[in-house]
């Protein structure tokens, strides 16, 4: 049984044999953030999608403290290894063989720069992560907006899709839902919502538009799904 908890935003936990990780570890600062950083101890892998602040979050902190390994792009490994993190460079379209499964990056339409004080570092291309532990398949969006690209998904037979609905610099209800039928996963759950003002969405009407295409499940930060 594998277990993914929400933690606010764009940020899980996921847990399965083999598998104790977080995805997009944005925690201080995170008004929506259901726990602390300091919390997590027990790490093995964190997934970063893209270098934008309410993703890359307290990754160097926990990282370092639980000597996770990071799996990022190419681009944002080479940053996090400078700041003395162990990572594991993946780009979009390519799939790797981890102990506890195969991961897939997968393409986002977004930006990656890491912003550090006045400065704006390249942080390659955004994507998305699709994650195989216990046989079962997660795909993480990451923020993107809506790609013919995720009709290829379908093939995947996913079982839990977590997709942005919050609008303004990702997919909106209307957008998302296109996004899920698209997909075909058997659950979809909406994230990067409701976080800031600039992305408000009503996870009710996100529910309404699938409609059969998938079974939704809204998370509220801390509730988990197993499956
Ligand atoms: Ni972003
Ligand atoms: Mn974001």
């Amino acid at each position: 049984m594998a277990t993914i908890r929400f933690l606010g935003h764009a940020a899980f936990h996921i847990e399965g044999e083999g598998l104790k990780g977080l995805i997009d570890p944005f925690l201080t600062g995170n008004p929506q953030a259901s726990e602390g950083a300091d919390g997590f101890t027990d790490l093995n892998y964190i997934f970063l999608t893209h270098g934008h602040g309410d993703h890359l979050g307290d990754t160097v902190q926990i990282a370092k403290r639980t000597g996770a390994t990071v799996v990022a792009n190419f681009e944002l490994c080479h940053y996090l290894e400078t700041k003395g993190l162990s990572c594991h460079p993946m780009h979009i379209g390519g799939r790797w063989a981890f102990p506890f499964g195969r991961v897939k990056m997968t393409p986002a339409f977004h930006g990656s720069g890491i912003f550090e004080g006045d400065q704006v570092i390249y942080g390659g291309l955004a994507g998305g992560f699709l994650v195989e532990v216990e046989g079962k398949k997660i795909y993480h969006a990451g923020d993107t907006g809506l790609t013919k690209e995720m009709e290829l998904l379908a093939e995947e037979e996913i079982q839990v899709a977590l997709l942005p609905i919050g609008g303004n610099f990702v997919m909106d209800e209307t957008d998302a839902a296109r996004a899920a039928a698209m997909i075909r996963s058997e659950t979809v759950v909406p994230m990067h919502y409701d976080t800031f003002d600039l992305v408000r969405a009503d996870a009710g009407r996100f529910t309404e538009l699938v409609g059969d295409a998938s079974r939704v499940v809204v998370l509220k930060p801390g509730q988990e799904l197993r499956f």
